[in-house]
């Protein structure tokens, strides 16, 4: 069986009836099924047991369709003033779900979907009946556990995942720090001007400290661990893109470090995809203790562990220079620097690689699948003054570190988080000068 081509955005985008939107929505569902027919997958469904619709690249473009259209036709078929009401009242949602882990509604329900009353719920919490329920209605009709007979509940394919320790503590997480600080987004705005300094952010004001973000989580030890914790299911979804979006075991036998590489989560992947790679993984000593605990026996003789300071000048002379989640974190000025740390280890042919979300261009906006990175730069915003970078913004950055740098995206935007890879490589490798 084969996959019928499919729109891509920008016709989906153009198409404004809502009968052509409609006939798009049918067209890429279609061509989904028949997909999932012909590799025996099985199709989504709410179930706790459901593992979501296949990633499989063969059916990206036909999903991509499916979410713009679809998108279009509900927020067309809402009345706009509603749909303007909607939007601002996703707080609600927000709140709704730190009542559900708060009070541990998800490990009350049985994981098997078997449904339980309100009543036996609230008392199993200890918390009040009224107060509750009116949580878990706004959490349905988001489609969030779902009511199977009035007031009982149970289970769905979303809200089993709150069961997940990460996805708690991704919760408590922005409970506690990014929702705090998002809520003072604006007065920063008016307080900061157009301030790039990481302590002169809506995170000052939301958690009223003159620390930077990075300075306060490492003496908030408990939030520290909550980050950690709720950064590995975002890199745990991204593994298969990372793993196929370049030809790593095209590379043979080369040393790549792994700046800011953390607990080596990810290095750990693309390595079991090149078998000659060398990897050596920087970070701070705390990282590194546990990156070294994490090794997998069977890397254990490609991979070396340094301690360092990624705004100090780069002691390896190696063949890439692999940076995920790095840049986003810093504003230009700090990209620049720690670019310019790295440019004078760089030997002929060495190459950088930035692995993040790389920010659509604007024609390719609204696109849920682009929801993501837009979310991810709001909280950069908030959190550092960093943000999310396009293609256009990344090659200000390397050019002002280099004018040599000729940069290449590897993956379309809008795959897993911080997936897409930036390949930067000098185009003069003989000039000795490294400087603009
Ligand atoms: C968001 S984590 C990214 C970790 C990993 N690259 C990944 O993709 O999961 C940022 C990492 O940068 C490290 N880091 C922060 N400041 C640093 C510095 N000045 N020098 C070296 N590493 C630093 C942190 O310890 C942390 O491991």
């Amino acid at each position: 069986m084969t996959t019928e081509p499919v729109p891509d955005s920008q016709q989906t985008r153009a198409a404004t009836s809502l009968l052509e939107l409609a006939e798009k929505v049918s067209a890429a569902a279609l061509s989904i099924s028949q997909y999932l027919c012909s590799k025996s997958l099985n199709e989504p469904n709410f179930s706790p047991l459901s593992l979501g619709l296949s990633k499989d690249s063969e059916i990206e473009d036909a999903r991509e369709s499916l979410l713009i259209a679809s998108k279009a036709l509900t927020v067309l078929a809402t009345d706009p003033l509603t749909h303007l009401r909607e939007v601002f009242f996703a707080y609600s949602d927000s709140c709704a779900l730190q009542v559900a882990v708060d009070w541990k509604i998800a490990h009350i329900l049985c994981t098997s979907g078997t449904p339980m009353h309100i009543n036996e719920i609230a008392s199993k919490a200890g918390a009040d009946k009224h107060k509750l329920l009116t949580a878990m209605r706004l959490l349905t009709n988001s489609y969030i556990f779902t009511e199977v007979e009035p007031q009982v509940f149970a289970h769905n394919s979303s809200s089993i995942h709150l069961t997940e320790r990460s996805t708690e503590c991704l919760i408590n997480y922005c409970m506690d720090i990014t929702y705090p600080a998002s809520r003072k987004y604006s007065d920063s705005m008016k307080l900061h001007g157009s301030s790039t300094k990481s302590n002169e952010t809506s995170f000052n004001l939301g958690l009223s400290t003159k620390k930077s973000f990075w300075e306060w989580i490492y003496e908030n030890p408990e939030f520290c661990e909550k980050f950690n914790e709720c950064m590995k299911p975002l890199g745990a979804s991204s593994y298969t893109r990372i793993r196929t979006v370049f030809p790593w075991s095209s590379l043979g036998n080369v040393l790549l470090i792994d700046i800011g590489g953390g607990n080596g989560h990810i290095t750990y992947q693309i390595a079991q995809e090149a078998p000659e790679m060398r990897v050596m993984i920087q970070d701070k000593e705390q990282a590194i203790v546990e990156a070294k605990e994490l090794c997998p026996d069977n890397l254990k003789s490609r991979f070396s562990f340094k301690v360092q300071n990624f705004f100090e000048t780069q002691p390896v002379v190696a063949d890439i220079y692999f940076l995920r989640m790095i840049l986003h974190f810093l504003n230009d000025e700090d990209c620049v620097k720690v670019l310019k740390c790295i440019l004078p280890a760089m030997k002929p042919g060495a190459r950088i690689m930035i692995c993040e979300s790389i920010f659509p261009t604007p024609e390719a906006l609204p696109n849920p699948l682009h929801k993501y990175v837009t979310n991810q730069s709001w909280n950069m915003v908030t959190l550092l003054n960093a943000g999310e970078r396009s293609f256009d913004e990344f090659e200000k950055i390397f050019h002002a570190a280099d004018k040599r740098f000729k940069l290449k995206q590897w993956g379309k935007s809008g795959g897993a988080p911080s997936s897409e890879i930036l390949e930067a490589t000098l185009a003069d490798d003989n000039s000795k000068s490294h400087e603009t």
